[in-house]
């Protein structure tokens, strides 16, 4: 098992007492996106709600590109999910009746967000499993070791190579590799993500021969923080459920009228927000009305942030802007997290399972994670083992100069909010323009999967907004499946890689 956010944790916990190896980049529980999830983890556990209706939300955020088989089972299985987190010691949060208190966000139809310590979600999630996994003694936990290399042979995978803190590399032999190594987000100038998300475990996937998937969804949070900060604080879309509006400078709610306004998918706001933003105004959170005096016990963590930046929500808008948050693509997998590499799964966000289409429902994410987690931990259970892999030595693989304060600023430029064919072009020359090393590179070669795959989706879906396709090509989109192969065929298949 490799990471150990919300999605290893869960498989490993649920592979207990089977033996898992699980290696992390940092200190179990100081590290990965799950500590930064605000909002909380979307479920059908509401009066007047039902599983069906939380699917048609998800589905209809997705733009015409959900697996609709995986988004039944997914929001059918979630209420037994909060059940299952609520055994393993997760504290959410109760209504003085005792049933679990439920936040509204943006594309939800009811109100489903189970929540824990208001808006500190996946630190309680990530803080109860991490007590669970160390008091499981068949789950051996390497911290400090980041993985730095698959291998596989015939027989599928063979094996990683992890690096440790001390810069020694290490052989480890495995038949069976969960990856849960987390998303892109590190890859944008502006992000709510740990600058650690850089897609590690995606590009040693497609190194190991195994396909990806939907690559050019990348989801923007609408409302991060506007300051100069990086990560950027997130301001959890559940303000905006609790009644929050966007503004701008002059005090103009733009999303007014607009269908249900703050609270239409996240996609939608988002774009709303930039066009606003590149008309040249400003643009707030306005919370002062709602949740107005609430704001402290509701929102404690986001609250504590803003003072520290000098704003108290009480009494003044909050400057927010769009920054890159989730990624819908990942590691094409099935429904028990199989990729096409024999003893290769993936699980959370560094997976793509059809759940979120082109653009994710909220607080669907770690609904995903958990649900994938235990579908994982059942299918690994079951797996018939294979040849054992050779246990010698491998040759371990080169460091990697990924020249990444230079390919930030491209993938920034490129495959932002808003993309055209051009932006992409100068973005692949650009990344190729900073040598060979950052071509071959894991963060240069994730750029350019994502620019060949936000290049070759010529229409405007979901998460997806191409300036000079600005049309959904068909109501029912077709996934988008890239392989390393593409690299070598360049942005428009004939090889060749225009100037920067
Ligand atoms: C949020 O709280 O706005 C983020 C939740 C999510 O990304 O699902």
């Amino acid at each position: 098992m490799v990471g150990a956010g919300v999605a290893g944790l869960v498989t490993a916990l649920a592979l207990a007492p089977r033996p898992v190896r699980l290696v992390l980049r940092g200190r179990l529980g100081g590290d990965g996106s799950t500590l930064w999830a605000q909002g909380g983890i979307a479920a059908a556990v509401g009066g007047g709600d039902d599983p069906a209706l939380h699917a048609e939300d998800t589905e209809r955020a997705g733009a015409g590109l959900c697996d609709r088989a995986i988004v039944r089972l997914v929001t059918a299985s979630a209420p037994e999910a909060i059940v299952r987190l609520a055994a393993w010691g997760v504290p959410f949060d109760r209504t003085s009746a005792g049933g679990w208190a439920l936040g509204l966000e943006g594309g939800h139809r009811r109100r489903r967000i189970v929540h824990a310590h208001g808006d500190a979600t996946g630190r309680a999630i990530l803080e109860a499993l991490v007590e669970q996994a160390r008091r499981t003694p068949s789950i051996l936990c390497e911290e400090d070791a980041r993985l730095v290399g698959l291998v596989r042979d015939e027989a599928g995978i063979a094996g990683v190579h992890v690096r440790r803190g001390d810069g020694h590399t290490e052989y480890l032999p495995a038949r069976r590799v969960v990856l849960a190594t987390g998303g892109i987000g590190g890859l944008f100038p502006a992000t709510t993500n740990p600058p650690s998300a850089l897609g590690d475990g995606l590009v040693f996937a497609a190194r190991a021969g195994a396909r990806l998937r939907d690559l050019e969804f990348v989801q923007f949070h609408p409302t991060a923080l506007d300051v100069a900060e990086r990560p950027l604080p997130l301001i959890s879309e559940a303000v905006r459920g609790a009644g929050a509006v966007l503004v701008d400078e002059d005090g103009r709610r733009f999303l007014a009228g607009r269908g249900r306004a703050e609270l239409e998918p996240r996609d939608v706001v988002t774009r709303a927000v930039w066009a606003w933003r590149r008309a040249g105004h400003r643009i707030f959170l306005d919370a002062r009305r709602a949740p107005g005096e609430d704001f402290p016990r509701l929102f404690p963590w986001i609250h504590e942030v803003c003072l520290r930046h000098g704003l108290d929500p009480r009494c003044t808008p909050i400057p927010v802007r769009p920054a890159a948050h989730y990624h819908m693509g990942g590691v094409a997998v099935d429904g028990c997290g199989r990729s096409d590499v024999p003893g290769l799964w993936a699980v959370g966000e560094v997976a793509a399972t059809g759940l979120h289409g082109a653009n994710r429902l909220a607080s669907n994410s770690l609904l995903e994670a958990v649900v994938f987690g235990l579908r994982a931990a059942e299918d690994l259970a079951r797996d018939s083992p294979r040849p054992a892999p050779p246990s010698r030595a491998q040759t371990p693989p080169p460091d990697e100069e990924d020249a990444l304060g230079r390919l930030v600023p491209i993938v920034g430029e490129s495959l932002g909010v808003e993309r055209d064919a051009e932006g992409l072009r100068r973005g692949w020359g650009a990344v190729h323009a900073l040598g060979a090393g950052t071509v071959a590179s894991r963060a240069g070669t994730l750029a350019l999967l994502l620019m060949i795959a936000a290049y070759r989706r010529r229409e405007s879906r979901g998460a997806h907004t191409r300036t000079d396709f600005p049309l959904v090509a068909s109501p029912l989109g077709r996934s988008s499946f890239v392989t390393l192969e593409l690299l070598r065929q360049g942005l428009d298949g004939d090889g060749h890689t225009p100037e920067a």
